[in-house]
């Protein structure tokens, strides 16, 4: 389906959607669907919830964030359960300010994005359904019509609480338009978009001698001045700062606490008292979702500031730390290279696995019990089954260090140094020795890490070095015993055409030459003393076997290489070997001959086709296994 035809239908659809209608007639819409009056928080709530939860082990997965959030779904729990949900049923929560504190580049600018553009979609639907006074800029709550005295028997007759008074621009607009009948003030629907700046208001801190609090709040609008004659006629005043916009939905304080503290002091009574004040007007009434993102450091400077007393007390702090699954962390990259430049770079299999060990294990911290080390740790988080070890330990660990995750390597680190060694070497492709290579070259020229943590990521770079070694050496051997049944019958086959002449004193014929052969010592010695037998034992072995064939050969029965188990041991031994050959002696020779060759094309075919390498990162790995197995 072409774009334009999308967006086509999208317009139509939302014109589908529209509804204008009275007051009176919003009222009647409100007695079969109440939930339409819900809270800000509700409706973010109530979004959240309505894409699932899945309950698993005693906790509880939101699957609204699944998409873009990776490995944190302990603190989105805790978000949802103590934030978001008491937020929702007006609890005092609501009246926070919701501060996401984390390490840099942890997803909270994600996560606020999720909710921002959840929240367009969402008020797309009928559940998440917002209406709105007709022409008002701060999309006022349509209820906020109905006078003080009046609310306690619409809270009897509708089952809805009404919070908040109406704007001082509604107030006049109802007496100039409507002529004080608020039966006939115009309702719509509205559908939040943070591009039309419809319950959707971003603020974030520049220059305090040129930020202008109207940013926040509005401002007088000087051409209409003259107009209405006064600074105090709400109409001269422009409602269309970032909280007037963000009503009814989601604002977003960006690096609150960088923020000058002016613009700070609007949200005491905004979150208190669910008003704010702007130009010569009384208290506006504002229902919206205030969400702000800090980092630990300042956060801590922030509290350790006297004067910040009552706004700290205003705000409810909730960590987003670093994911710690090494399997998501790989999805973290995944996704970030798709969305980057580099997206078309062929990245070898287990590059970003092998990236990501390194970062988590950065931001583990050490266990008390002796049992288990990093790299343990490292297993256990990511849900794997360890010899001795339950899902209860693994709770346990967790609950060892409660700031784990809010150190260590941040994924942009990662994903930047990639980027920049693809740039700089002109890579075609990458695999995990290039992308740990680069993050130890990096970790000079990183700010903020301290010559002690320097020491131990340079370790940790080794682990994650020696972890990618045992993952190689067993791709390549996996690649190989992809051709294993057949090799194995070949040599088999050849070992016993061999055993067969030296017992029976005879010669070999080269099936393509005809030349006559002697016994290939060798070869049997080769496969033989794979599994111990001696130079002395070698005959009594090979007549052994002989028997063995002739007895099958009797009953009529195949000999083939399931039949003895020893002999079976001692050609996959040898397999191994050979294939330990094979690669070393591919990197060693400049000259492979015709076997070798095919036998490294085999395994390069397999890889390439099984096991999403290309055929340069596939000889590449071969090689780097090769000169493992040299050592
Ligand atoms: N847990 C995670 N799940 C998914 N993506 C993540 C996660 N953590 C980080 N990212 C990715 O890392 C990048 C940086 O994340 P983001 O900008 O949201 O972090 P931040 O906490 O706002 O950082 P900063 O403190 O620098 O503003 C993004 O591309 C984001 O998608
Ligand atoms: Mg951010």
């Amino acid at each position: 389906m072409d774009i334009l035809k999308k967006i086509q239908d999208h317009r139509e659809h939302e014109e589908e959607l529209k509804w204008e209608g009275t007051f009176s007639e919003y009222l009647d819409l409100l007695k079969e669907r109440p939930h339409l009056a819900q809270s800000a928080h509700s409706r973010v709530y109530n979004m959240i919830k309505s894409a699932g939860v899945v309950e698993e082990h005693d906790h509880k997965r939101y699957k609204f964030f699944d998409e873009d959030i990776y490995g944190l779904d302990e603190a989105m729990e805790k978000l949802v359960e103590e934030y978001f949900h008491p937020a929702a049923r007006r609890l005092d929560v609501r009246k926070r300010i919701l501060l996401l504190m984390g390490p840099v580049s942890g997803g909270k600018s994600t996560l606020v994005n999720l909710l921002k553009r959840g929240m367009e979609k969402y008020t797309h639907t009928d559940e998440g359904a917002v209406f709105a006074i007709k022409g008002c800029p701060m999309h006022e709550d349509p209820l906020h019509l109905v006078p003080s005295h009046l609310r306690k028997e619409f809270q009897e007759e509708y089952g809805i609480r009404i919070e908040g008074s109406l704007s001082p621009l509604n107030t006049m607009r109802v007496e100039t338009e409507y002529g004080g009948r608020i039966e006939d003030v115009l309702v719509e629907r509205v559908f939040f978009s943070e591009d039309k700046r419809t319950g959707i208001g971003t603020f974030s801190p520049s220059d305090p001698k040129s930020q202008d609090i109207a940013d926040l709040t509005g401002a007088i609008d000087f051409s209409t001045i003259a107009q209405y004659g006064s600074e105090s006629d709400p109409r001269a005043y422009r409602f269309d700062g970032e909280l007037n916009k963000a009503n009814r939905g989601i604002m977003e304080f960006q690096e609150m606490l960088k923020c000058d503290e002016k613009f700070l002091w609007h949200l005491l009574s905004l979150t208190q008292e669910g008003n704010f004040k702007a130009g010569r007007f009384a208290l506006i009434s504002a229902d919206e979702l205030i969400v702000a993102h800090t980092n630990e450091a300042e956060y801590r400077s922030f509290i350790a500031n006297k004067k910040n007393e009552a706004l700290h007390s205003r705000m409810i702090v909730m960590p987003v730390p670093y994911n710690l699954r090494v399997s998501q962390e790989e999805r973290i990259y995944e996704k970030m290279i798709r969305e980057s430049d580099i997206k078309d770079v062929h990245i070898a299999p287990h590059t970003l696995r092998v990236a990501a060990m390194f970062t988590i294990l950065t931001r583990l911290k050490e266990s008390k019990k002796a049992s288990i080390d990093v790299l343990k740790k490292m297993r256990l988080y990511d849900g794997e089954i360890l010899e001795g070890f339950s899902d209860v330990d693994v709770e346990e660990l967790k609950k060892e260090h409660s700031d784990e995750g809010m150190s260590g390597i941040d994924p942009r680190y990662v994903i930047n140094r990639i980027s920049s060694t693809i740039i700089k070497k002109e890579l075609t492709s990458i695999n995990a020795l290039d992308v740990l290579r680069s993050l130890k070259d990096g970790l000079g020229s990183h700010a903020s890490i301290s010559n002690d943590d320097k020491e131990r990521y340079l370790d940790f770079i080794s682990l994650a070095r020696k972890e990618y070694d045992e993952i190689a050496k067993k791709e390549v051997q996996k690649a190989f015993v992809y051709s294993y049944e057949e090799s194995a019958v070949t040599l088999m086959n050849n070992y016993l055409d061999n055993v067969e002449a030296y017992c029976n004193k005879a010669k070999l014929r080269d099936p393509l030459t005809g030349e006559e052969l002697n016994p290939d010592e060798r070869l049997m010695r080769s496969i033989e003393e794979q599994i111990g037998v001696s130079e002395n034992a070698k005959k009594a072995f090979r007549e052994e076997i002989l028997i063995r064939i002739s007895a099958y050969a009797r009953k009529g029965k195949k000999f083939d290489y399931q039949s003895h188990e020893r002999l079976r041991e001692a050609i996959q031994k040898k397999l191994f070997a050979d294939l330990k050959d094979v690669v070393k002696i591919t990197t060693s020779t400049k000259t492979p001959d015709e076997q070798q060759l095919k036998k490294v094309n085999e395994v390069v075919a397999t890889l390439v086709d099984e096991h999403g390498y290309n055929s340069s990162s596939a000889n590449e790995l071969l090689k780097y296994v090769g000169s493992l197995l040299n050592r």
